[in-house]
């Protein structure tokens, strides 16, 4: 089954709902053409899996069995803190993660110490995070980042020549010559980490008089991050507006999502809302970005709003194509 949690009311989910039967929870995040999920079905556990890419959803939800796993086109990171209560995850598999081998790119890796705090958050006592890597240096780090963080033990480190987990990855590197690294962490500790999003779920939205004021495409930085204005299509009195915001919370977990404002004439003036068609997270930043179209168009003549403004705004203008 494909899950979309970016309309759910509140969060994190009621796993339940999806998994009828009480069996233990498994993550797999970034599982590429599913293969290893299928392996996790056999396991016998409610399976989750996070990817990024469209055409990988796609084809595993074609060969997943779906009263078994549960399937999310999101990040896996945000995923697993977002979307789950503390203590509820059993393990957490990462095959092949793309291993950002550059400095300036080192915050995207998955066992940084941001990140293994959130993974000990959400897993039981004694849960595992198990890593699959070619990259000698990867496998050192996670090990490394996870011993220092002092929430989990290395139980394992088994570096090998022959298939762990069958997947497309690990059967490229092998063919190539390459050798495996598994990394396998136990939970020695319990961190609390706070989800972002918060258990209300806000559908921002604002009314304005009158649209005297002008839109200025370009990127706005706030405090939560960036919100990317584009020019808007309009259709007499309405306006859809294309943007892309971003909430960095600065821990190298950042979402990014594509909205889409939608201006459109009401009783009292205008209504600024997220198009019927935006199905985002209502982050903050996308709470700013309605107070930001709304004050733009009415010329700072809001007359309500359900959101605050950003405490800080810097305006960048779009360039110009030339
Ligand atoms: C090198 S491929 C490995 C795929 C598969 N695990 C395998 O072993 O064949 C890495 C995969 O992770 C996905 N990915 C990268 N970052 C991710 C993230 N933060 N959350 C979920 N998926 C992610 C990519 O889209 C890609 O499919």
């Amino acid at each position: 089954m494909l899950i979309k949690p970016q309309s759910m009311t509140s969060l994190p989910i009621n796993w339940e709902v999806f998994f009828p039967e009480s069996k233990p929870l498994v993550i797999e995040i970034g599982f590429g053409n599913g293969k290893f999920l299928k392996t996790l079905e056999g396991s016998g556990a409610n399976v989750i899996g996070f990817e990024v890419s469209l055409l990988s959803v796609e084809k595993a939800l074609k060969t997943v069995d779906h009263r078994k796993t549960a399937l999310l086109l999101m990040d896996g990171v945000w995923g697993v803190r977002e979307l789950f209560p503390e203590k509820s995850v059993e393990a957490i598999y990462v095959n092949f993660p793309l291993p950002w081998p550059h400095r300036k790119h080192s915050s995207r890796r998955l066992f940084t110490l941001p990140k293994l705090q959130i993974y000990a958050s959400r897993l039981v006592d004694k849960g595992v995070v198990q890593l699959q890597t070619d990259v000698e240096a990867y496998a050192q780090e996670a090990a490394k980042n996870a011993e220092d963080s002092k929430l989990f033990s290395v139980v394992d480190y088994t570096v090998t020549n022959k298939s762990q987990v069958g997947t497309k990855y690990e059967q490229k590197w092998l063919n190539q010559g390459k050798r495996i690294y598994r990394v396998l962490l136990r939970k020695e500790h319990h961190i609390s980490v706070p989800n972002y999003i918060g258990k209300e779920v806000i559908m921002p939205h604002a009314i304005v008089q009158a649209k005297n004021g002008t839109l200025k495409a370009g990127t706005y930085r706030t405090t939560l991050g960036t919100i990317k204005l584009w020019e808007p299509f309009e259709n007499g009195q309405a306006m859809l507006i294309p943007s892309m915001v971003s909430d960095d919370d600065f821990i190298g977990v950042s979402l990014q999502q594509r909205v889409y404002v939608s201006v459109s004439p009401h009783k009292e003036g205008f209504i600024v809302k997220l198009d019927n068609h935006a199905d985002v997270f209502k982050t903050e930043n996308v709470k700013a970005l309605i107070w930001l179209v709304a004050n733009q168009i009415s010329n700072g003549a809001i007359k309500r709003i359900n959101v605050q403004p950003p405490s800080e705004l810097e305006y960048e203008p779009a360039r110009e194509f030339s």
